[in-house]
């Protein structure tokens, strides 16, 4: 299976600095052959994104959350049918950053992980090394198997730090121990110059910083291809 790389605009990019990104974007077909990449724009930016990029190959949409209500009377939150439409393949969810400012609990993960999945949208459930037991626990045993999981370490996250390969590997042990036989990706710091040890070891990269600027990322997809 080919390699995931999915990067995560956060909270950055309005539409004019999207429309730059997009236009800046080219990444070589025979680069994305070999991967398949996924782009996570803010979602006010989602359908700017879908139109662009329905002209490459192997690039899709995810988006970096997804309402833990099903829909209904929920203010702000984004909800599986408000989705419908936009063919997006990956919801990450449970991402640290989520966790630790906006309080997204355990439970409410597992909610995402079930509507994204009720809506044929992969959940990529992001998990941190020393809780990846308890922060799986709330979700039913037979979706275990139907998620992909990031491991994120929270110290290597936006920091250039890097996380030694060896402790990449032993989690992604731990991982499969937990989830069983899912895909495992990496993210924390990845760039055009460390993510081809990370591949190495995992199933795919979730690239922040380094996905920011178009020219960059594309350096990060031709150093993992
Ligand atoms: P980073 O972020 O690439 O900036 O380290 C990774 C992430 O938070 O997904």
């Amino acid at each position: 299976m080919s390699k995931l790389i999915v990067a995560n605009w956060k909270s950055h990019k309005n539409v004019q600095t999207a429309a730059e990104w997009l236009a800046a974007f080219k990444p070589k077909a025979a680069v994305t052959a070999g991967l398949t990449v996924a782009i996570a724009p803010p979602f006010p930016l989602l359908a700017q994104v879908q139109q662009a990029l329905k002209s490459l190959t192997n690039v899709e949409l995810a988006i970096q959350d997804i309402s833990p209500f099903p829909p209904g009377a929920y203010t702000g939150a984004v909800s599986t049918e408000n989705l419908t439409g936009f063919d997006v393949k990956y919801a990450l969810v449970g991402h640290s950053e989520r966790r630790r400012y906006l309080a997204e609990t355990n439970q409410d993960v597992a909610n995402k992980v079930e509507l994204a999945l009720s809506a044929g949208i992969t959940p990529i459930v992001c998990v941190d090394k020393d809780y990846i037991r308890s922060q799986a626990a709330s979700i039913k045993e037979e979706f275990l198997t139907q998620v992909i999981v990031a491991y994120e370490p929270l110290e290597a996250i936006g920091s250039g730090l890097e996380e030694p390969i060896e402790t990449v590997t032993k989690i992604v042990a731990e991982i499969h121990k937990v989830f069983g036989e899912v895909r495992v990706i990496y993210g924390g710091s990845v760039s055009a110059g460390n993510i081809a040890q990370y591949l190495a070891e995992t199933d795919g990269a979730l690239v922040a910083t380094h996905s920011l600027d178009a020219t960059d990322f594309m350096a990060v997809l031709t150093a993992a291809g």
